[in-house]
């Protein structure tokens, strides 16, 4: 059996612990072979691959990126299916392991239930927006750069006598905003899941004030207050269908300044969050999906991927972990709300 492994979409800490485990299992306990594809279905769509060997994947568990590199090329553009097909052939490649967030999987889905295509899956996403999995590798590692980001930016906020506004990615969801701001103490969380109105924001930020603190805000990038004006974004649609306001962190901080008449000043935490090495506790369950995605393989199971439930690893299907996001429950909310201000 040889193996093809791609990574697809936006990277994330542990993409290369993924390939690590994969590679040493595979050859380890079934002596499989492994290919590299490069930069995703680009690589696989292109030719563009390369013999994986245990040396090519030593000391991997906690480098961040991917040492295959990555693309949002579509699976179904460049010849799609037909074309991957033939370049499986010709590089001898019996399957392939696809490692990525809800467009990868959801396109490896396809692949493998319309078109028969021997794909199996590993999800990532620092977004941890996926359902069918309970977390994804990336995002401890994004919520605990966010968390140390918060409390250096707690420090200055607290000599300047300033209100911080700091915001953290997530895309349409609100997992590291959440866990970053209960994790740093924050005083005003804002997720897309939960809009609240601009006064909510500004009382929250003045009761902090009147006790003597420095206001820190955490805003998921996906947050949209309720009765903004929608015209100002071209980024697509929030999960309320709404249009996506882009920017929001410099949006919010001017007018918390005028309402409040504290300084305010808003930091985007951007890529910072998706670099570097990953957490142990990634590192660990990126290894583990890895080595679970060969014994997919090994068993034949297509249009399966490895998932995380509770501590164990089990088989989904790919098509089921894309069918909606998995959004920050209410109860979460509920529990976290009391806290702030
Ligand atoms: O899905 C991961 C993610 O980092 C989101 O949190 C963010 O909105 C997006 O990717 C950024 O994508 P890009 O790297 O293409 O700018």
């Amino acid at each position: 059996m040889n193996i093809g492994i791609l990574t697809s979409g936006g990277d994330g800490p542990g993409l290369n612990a993924v390939i690590r485990g994969a590679v040493r299992k595979g050859i380890r306990a079934y002596g499989y072979g492994f290919t590299g594809i490069r930069d995703g279905w680009r690589g696989l769509l292109e030719n563009d691959t390369y013999p994986l060997h245990m040396v090519d994947v030593r000391g991997l568990s906690g480098r961040g990126g991917t040492i295959l590199g990555t693309s949002r090329t579509h699976p179904y553009s460049q010849g799609g299916p037909e074309r991957m097909r033939e370049v499986m052939v010709e590089n001898q490649i019996d399957a392939v392991i696809a490692i990525g967030g809800e467009g990868t999987l959801a396109g490896a889905a396809r692949l493998a239930d319309d078109e028969g295509l021997p794909v199996v899956g590993v999800p990532k996403t620092i977004d941890n927006d996926l359902d069918n999995t309970d977390y994804t590798f990336g995002f401890d590692t994004a919520q605990s750069i966010a968390t140390e980001s918060i409390d250096r930016l707690r420090t200055t906020a607290e000599s300047h006598h300033r209100c911080m506004i700091v915001e953290v990615m997530g895309r349409n969801v609100g997992w590291i905003a959440l866990q970053a701001g209960m994790a740093s103490g924050a005083h005003a969380i804002l997720l897309p899941e939960f809009p609240v109105t601009y006064d909510q924001i500004y009382a929250w930020v003045r009761s902090a004030w009147d006790r003597g603190r420095a206001p820190i805000v955490v805003v998921a990038e996906g947050f949209a207050p309720e009765g903004m004006d929608t015209q100002v974004s071209d980024r697509g649609l929030d999960i309320h269908g709404r249009v996506r306001l882009g920017g929001i962190a410099d949006h919010l901080a001017p007018l918390i300044e005028e309402h409040t008449g504290i300084e305010t000043r808003a930091t985007v935490l951007g890529h910072l969050q998706r670099g570097g090495s990953p957490t142990a506790y990634d590192r660990v369950l990126a290894t583990r999906l890895g080595m679970a995605a060969v014994d997919i393989v090994r068993d034949r199971q297509w249009g399966k991927m490895a998932s995380l439930t509770g501590t164990d690893i089990t088989r989904v299907g790919m098509a089921e972990a894309v069918d909606q996001l998995k959004l920050v429950p209410q109860h979460r909310w509920d529990e976290v709300k009391i806290l702030l201000g």
